[in-house]
Order: structure tokens, then C-alpha cells, then sequence
């Protein structure tokens, strides 16, 4: 299933190759599957742009938010801004923030709430380092992780929430997980979310998978019931590569 396909393209893309990719994207939009929810998350510097802009339906995500509200914090932007600029979602503990710029488990609670309070949706990353994957601890990890995020989250409040599973081990490496190994995350962080919220919480909420996903495997890995959608990092600077992606198309 895959009702939602996000493309992340972190540090990459001069404002002209951005303007160009959407312009692609733009048009393609009408010949994507129309229960697809397409969204991308371009550079911060873009992000009033584009999210001002032409957009032909397509979603755009912040790749970060201040864990603070307005204030003296110099280079940070807040939950708040970026919905005054039309951008519909942050991405919140995204590996690499974690990993290279320090964000804690409790600075990531932190922008979830600042998000919510501002009606800015959330992309919730999480996942699991190839040590907590070769010592089976991945499950312990995630609700780790999940529970911390999520502290103090409402049960109505999840409907501004879109949990991805980003194994870290597969991100940027070309080492997919195995679709059966994404099945039983993503059918475990549901069972979690149910347990955590309601059984309809967690039948209502996007999971999606990240991690080296391309347009020959995103069929495959999208396959589990429990699989939503996916958040592309190097597949989707290509629009035409992305739409593949979207489309299930595999050929190359
Ligand atoms: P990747 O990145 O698709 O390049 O592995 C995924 C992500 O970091 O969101």
C-alpha cells in the first residue's frame, strides 16, 4: 500500500534545479495515482518559495524546526514561521539530525510539540542503528524513541502525525531492509500505536518506510499492509526517478 511518497533531498540542489524539479513534478502530477499524497522537502531556504508557489498538489515538509517558539535563537526557525510561509510539514528526528547535529530524544518531544501547537504536520523519524539491528534490539529501540516523541501527544492530536521507520543502517547506504523486514517494524510501530493510543490512531496513521528505496524495490518493500509510503532521500532528487517511485514503475 502507499498512500503517502515523500522525497527528502537534504543538502542538495541550487533554487534553480529546485524550481525545475517542481516544475516536473508539477506536470506529472495528473498522470500520478490520485490516492498518492506526494510530498517534498526541500532545502529551508526554498521552503517559502516553492510552498508559495505553483504546486500542483504537492506537499511541502520542512527537513527541520526549532524546538523553541519565537525568541533570541539565532539560525533557528520556528514551527510558526513555517506555516505562515503555506509549508505543510517538518520532518522531526531525522537520523542525521540526530546522529550529526545532536538532537536528543528530548529536543525532538520538543518540536513535535511546537509543530502541533501550530498546526504544522509531522513527519516522526525513527530507527534503528545496524548494532541495535545485529543485536535484535530493534524493537526496544523504536518504542524508545516512539514513546519519547510522542510524550504528552492527545489522541486527536495524531492526525498531524506521519510516523517514518528509517532503519539507519539503510539510509544513503544501498543496503534496503528486506520487505519482510520492513512488514515487521512497521507492523510493530502499529501495534505500538495502538497500544500507546487507540486501535483507530493506529489504523489512521501514515507509517512509511526510508532507507535506499528506488523504483525497483519500492513495489516490493511498499507490498505490507502496514507500509504506507515511503521518504526518499537520493532516489528523489531525479523528479522523473521520484515519479517512478510513485507510480511503481521499476523499469530504469
Ligand atoms: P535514502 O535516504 O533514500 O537516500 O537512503 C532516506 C532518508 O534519509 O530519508
Amino acid at each position: 500500500m502507499r498512500n503517502i511518497v515523500a522525497g527528502n533531498w537534504k543538502s542538495n540542489k541550487s533554487i534553480s534545479e529546485a524550481r525545475e524539479w517542481m516544475l516536473e513534478m508539477g506536470k506529472a502530477m495528473v498522470n500520478m495515482p490520485q490516492d498518492v499524497k506526494v510530498m517534498i522537502a526541500p532545502p529551508a531556504p526554498y521552503l517559502s518559495e516553492l510552498a508559495g508557489g505553483k504546486r500542483n498538489g504537492i506537499l511541502i515538509a520542512s527537513q527541520n524546526v526549532s524546538s523553541f517558539s519565537e525568541g533570541a535563537y539565532t539560525g533557528e526557525f520556528t514551527a510558526e514561521m513555517l506555516v505562515s510561509c503555506g509549508v505543510d510539514f517538518a520532518l522531526v528526528g531525522h537520523s542525521e539530525r540526530r546522529a550529526d547535529f545532536g538532537e536528543t530524544d528530548e529536543m525532538v518531544a520538543k518540536k513535535v510539540r511546537r509543530c502541533l501547537d501550530s498546526n504544522l504536520g509531522v513527519v516522526l523519524c525513527c530507527g534503528e542503528n545496524l548494532f541495535s539491528r545485529d543485536e535484535g534490539n530493534q524493537e526496544s529501540v523504536i518504542k524508545a524513541q516512539l514513546m519519547s516523541a510522542l510524550e504528552g501527544v492527545g489522541l486527536e492530536e495524531m492526525t498531524g502525525v506521519v510516523v517514518a521507520y528509517e532503519p539507519i543502517w539503510a539510509i544513503g547506504t544501498g543496503r534496503t531492509a528486506s520487505a519482510q523486514q520492513a512488514a515487521e517494524m512497521h507492523f510493530y510501530i502499529r501495534s505500538f500505536l495502538s497500544e500507546r493510543f487507540s486501535g483507530d490512531v493506529a489504523a489512521e496513521t501514515s507509517i512509511l518506510y526510508g532507507g535506499s528505496c528506488k523504483p525497483s524495490n519500492a513495489k516490493e518493500l511498499f507490498s505490507s499492509p502496514d507500509v504506507d509510503g515511503g521518504l526518499i532521500g537520493g532516489a528523489s532528487l531525479e523528479s522523473s526517478v521520484f515519479q517512478k517511485i510513485i507510480e511503481f514503475d521499476s523499469s530504469l
